[in-house]
Formats: structure tokens, sequence, C-alpha cells
């Protein structure tokens, strides 16, 4: 799949990524509210070495892209979609953008090609996304979609050896068309 925007390109990650990736995704200010957190190279290339074959909307996958500037093909972040193992359930996603790229557009002009993709192309009802509420660039970014906080779970689960809240926000199909977001 690969997904093209007036300032970016979503496309496959390339072995080549391994080094940028590894620099944006430990950098401890990007990794500091995800799960996954590269401690080395090799974890960065095996990342992308396992995303190879994955194929979108397989049940029970994360499918990752490459979020690059079309003007000059940069890798400047990345997003992962999960499909559940139901068919019908809600895609979650996640995004990081590296910390230069951040403030200017980028993550929303991504996920805007993305969740026209999801309720398009592939149909699906509800796509969702897990934030912890401390993050705020990324709760402004959830909203700014359209995107409705439909819980909040407080002290939710461990992350980093912390007990952390965890805000739901989803957007329904026909939610996205009613909208010109
Ligand atoms: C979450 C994250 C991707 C959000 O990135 P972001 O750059 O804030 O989001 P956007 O790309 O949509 O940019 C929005 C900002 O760009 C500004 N902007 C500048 N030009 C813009 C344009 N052409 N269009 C839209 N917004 C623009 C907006 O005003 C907004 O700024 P503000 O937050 O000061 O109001 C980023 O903070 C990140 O990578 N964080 C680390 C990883 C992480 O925690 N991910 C969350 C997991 S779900």
């Amino acid at each position: 799949m690969k997904l093209t925007t007036s300032r970016l390109v979503l496309d496959a990650l390339r072995p080549s990524d391994a080094e940028t990736l590894f620099s944006y995704r430990a950098d401890p200010e990007v990794a500091r509210f995800q799960g996954w957190r590269p401690a080395t190279l090799h974890e960065a290339q095996e990342f992308i070495g396992a995303q190879v074959a994955v194929e979108p909307n397989t049940p029970d996958s994360w499918f990752q892209r490459a979020i690059r500037l079309r003007d000059g093909d940069a890798l400047i972040g990345d997003l992962g979609l999960y499909f559940p193992a139901d068919p019908d359930g809600s895609v979650e996603f996640g995004i990081s953008l590296a910390r230069p790229y951040q403030g200017q557009g980028y993550a929303s002009e991504a996920l805007r090609a993305v969740l026209a993709w999801s309720f398009g192309e592939l149909g699906r009802q509800r796509v969702h996304a897990s934030v912890d509420p401390r993050n705020h660039p990324s709760m402004s970014l959830l909203r700014a979609l359209g995107m409705r906080q439909e819980a909040y779970y407080a002290k939710a689960f461990q992350l980093h050896g912390e007990w952390v809240d965890d805000v739901i926000f989803a957007i329904l199909a026909r939610e996205w068309h009613s909208t010109d977001a």
C-alpha cells in the first residue's frame, strides 16, 4: 500500500531506513509514551525486517508504513495500524515523527490519508487510538482529526515501570464521511 498526500508519501519501510528510524525511535522524547523503544540499531533492523512480508488488513497484525517527504524522500517518521483478529473489529493506529518534523502538520496529513484509505478502500467501520493523557501533542492531533474521546482508564497498565492512564479516541466511518476533515 502506498499513499501520497500533498507533502508526503506513505510506503514500505526499507532496510536502508534502519539508522534513521533508530535515531528518532530511540530519542527519549519521541519514545516517552511508546511501548516499543529500540535499544540497538539491530532491533530497528529487526523491526523493519519483520514487516517485509506483512500485508495490510491481515487479522491480528501490525502493519507499519514509512512517512517520507515527497520532496527528497527523507524518512521523517512511521505509523502502524493494528488489524484485530475480528475482521469487523476496530483498527488501531500509532504514529511517531522525528523531532525536527513535529509541529508542521505532517502527522495529521499522514493520518487523514490513512483514515480515508481505512474507511474507503478497506471498508472498515471504526478506527481508534490509545494515548497517555500527558502526551499533549498526541491528544491535540487526535482531536484535530475529528476523533472523539470515548474512554479514560486510570492507571490502566504499566509502561517503563510506572502505572499510566490510557485514553481511547475513536472515529467511525459515518463520522469521517460526514466531515471534510
Ligand atoms: C504525536 C505526534 C506524532 C504529533 O505530531 P505533531 O507534529 O504535533 O502533529 P501534526 O503533524 O499534526 O502537527 C500539528 C501541529 O503543527 C502545526 N502546523 C504547522 N503547519 C501545519 C499545517 N500545514 N497543517 C496542520 N498543522 C500545522 C499545528 O498548528 C500544530 O501545532 P500545535 O501543536 O503547536 O498546535 C508527535 O508529537 C510525536 O511523534 N510524538 C512522539 C511519539 C508519540 O508519542 N506518538 C503518539 C502515539 S499515538
